[in-house]
């Protein structure tokens, strides 16, 4: 028997699988291991001000800064609920968010795409914009495909991605999953 919930972990929230409802809801990961770990380093190092500002540092970028640590996943959340509602972009798989705090799919497979098949076609259509986000756009496990056999973006909570989507995305639109 199928079990009611699932659990995953991508790189900046947990998912549930919600099996009875067909749906996936996200949570933003806070990183308090990582957390803990910066607080004690600036218990030894408390007059470096180049930790100290290291920690406090914004972006992407820093990673293990206090942003990093705390605000990955709600951004994630909010890049991708605020593209969909925005430009509801056709190659995108459709996300609702409530504050940020959790964002709703509806569940979606990705069993049968092939990653070098996905990296070549993907690289095929946008070229280069791919580096701007290589480890998302590369995993088969951020796409799905729909009723239509057609690839769909399930995963796009970065501003390299959007900004990949926003100019691709007419002939994204068009990736179908049987030309495999
Ligand atoms: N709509 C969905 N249906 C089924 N599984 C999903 C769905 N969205 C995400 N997942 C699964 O959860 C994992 C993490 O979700 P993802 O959106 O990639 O989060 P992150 O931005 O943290 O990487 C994915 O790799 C995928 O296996
Ligand atoms: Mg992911």
């Amino acid at each position: 028997m199928k079990p009611l919930l699932s659990f995953k972990k991508g790189s900046s929230r947990f998912i549930v699988l919600v099996h009875f409802a067909d749906i996936v809801i996200k949570f933003p990961i806070i990183s308090f291991c990582h957390l803990f770990k910066m607080l004690w380093l600036f218990g030894i190092k408390r007059y470096d001000k180049k930790v100290l500002g290291y920690f406090f540092k914004m972006g992407y970028r820093y990673d293990r800064t206090l942003r990093w640590c705390l605000c990955r996943g709600i951004l994630s959340n909010r890049y991708e609920s605020e593209y969909f509602r925005r430009n509801k972009n056709q190659f995108c798989w459709p996300t609702h968010s409530f504050l940020w705090i959790i964002n709703i799919q509806r569940k979606s497979d990705c069993n049968s795409i092939n990653k070098e098949w996905l990296e070549n076609k993907i690289k095929g259509i946008v070229g280069d914009d791919i580096y701007r986000d290589v480890h998302t756009l590369c995993n088969p496990e951020n796409f799905c495909i729909d009723s239509e056999n057609k690839i769909k973006i399930r995963d796009y909570g970065s501003k390299g991605v959007i900004g990949v989507l926003m100019k691709h995305e007419h002939l994204l639109c068009e990736l179908q999953a049987d030309l495999k």
